[in-house]
């Protein structure tokens, strides 16, 4: 084991759910003189050993930016690589999380993806449900932007219809409409390639993540990359809006 593995292993209160923008694949390709879709085959490499390095230190829901609602448009050529990898990847690694009890889930518009994507989407999602050492979270087709706006358009219909009050929208309903209304918001969030953006991702979720960014690019995001994280994380006081003197009370 690692000494840094070991050190998070040791951690009083580790993140429980941790949030990735995978940046830099493109980058990592043309600095070798290849193509871009080279890049993401060897960012679904460290994906697979970032999850499996997440589990084994048992981080409970890692949520990693694949396909942002913006990525649409760019070239055809690299979006239907993209979405190639994805199938391919989604049949290779169920493997991977049936070895490592890892559930499978989608967050973002997912209808819009090409229907064998869909297919192979739900059928992995199918095929893990009862997996439950940590939920492996996939933001396809994903923008903050357009989770908002569904979520209000959900709320205001609902008012419309004489199902609820407008006093009850309060922020508990709008979580509630999120994708992500099932989860824990980020502990944590990472992103890698040296650019200090958030690019309209989970934007409401993230209101009191702590934020790391590391100039890796995405595919050379190792294992003591993640853990180095964790730790790091660790030394960050979370005050939630209160000074420093109350949490120490609450504490003792
Ligand atoms: C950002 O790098 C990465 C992406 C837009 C896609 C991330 C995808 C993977 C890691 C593969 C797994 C996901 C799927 C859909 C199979 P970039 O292309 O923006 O890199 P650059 O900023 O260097 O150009």
């Amino acid at each position: 084991m690692s000494d840094l593995k070991a050190q998070v292993k040791a951690l009083k209160n580790p993140p429980q759910h941790i949030a990735i923008i995978m940046d830099g694949n493109g980058r990592w390709a043309k600095k070798k003189g290849m193509l871009r879709a080279f890049g993401h085959e060897n960012g679904v490499d460290a994906l697979r050993r970032i999850a499996t390095a997440a589990a084994e230190v048992d981080v409970k829901f890692l949520t990693v930016y694949a396909f942002s609602s913006e990525n649409w448009n760019r070239p055809k050529t690299e979006v239907k690589a993209l979405m190639t990898l994805l199938v391919s990847s989604l049949k290779k690694e169920l493997k991977t999380l049936k070895d490592n009890n890892i559930r499978l889930q989608a967050i973002g518009e997912t209808a819009s993806l090409p229907k064998n994507c869909q297919n192979e989407l739900a059928e992995v999602i199918e095929l893990t449900k009862d997996h439950n050492h940590m939920t492996l979270t996939l933001a396809l087709s994903y923008g903050s932007r357009e989770e908002l706006s569904r979520a209000a358009r959900c709320l205001a219909q609902e008012v419309a219809e004489g199902k609820r009050s407008l006093e009850s929208i309060d922020e508990e309903a709008m979580a509630s409409k999120l994708y992500t209304a099932h989860m824990p918001d980020p502990d944590l969030l990472i992103r890698t390639s040296n650019e200090y953006r958030i690019s309209n991702y989970l934007m409401w979720q993230i209101a009191y993540s702590e934020l790391y960014f590391t100039p890796k690019l995405w595919p050379d995001f190792r294992e003591d990359d993640l853990y180095q994280a964790m730790l790091d994380y660790q030394n960050r006081e979370r005050r939630f809006g209160k000074i420093s003197e109350q949490l120490k009370s609450e504490i003792s």
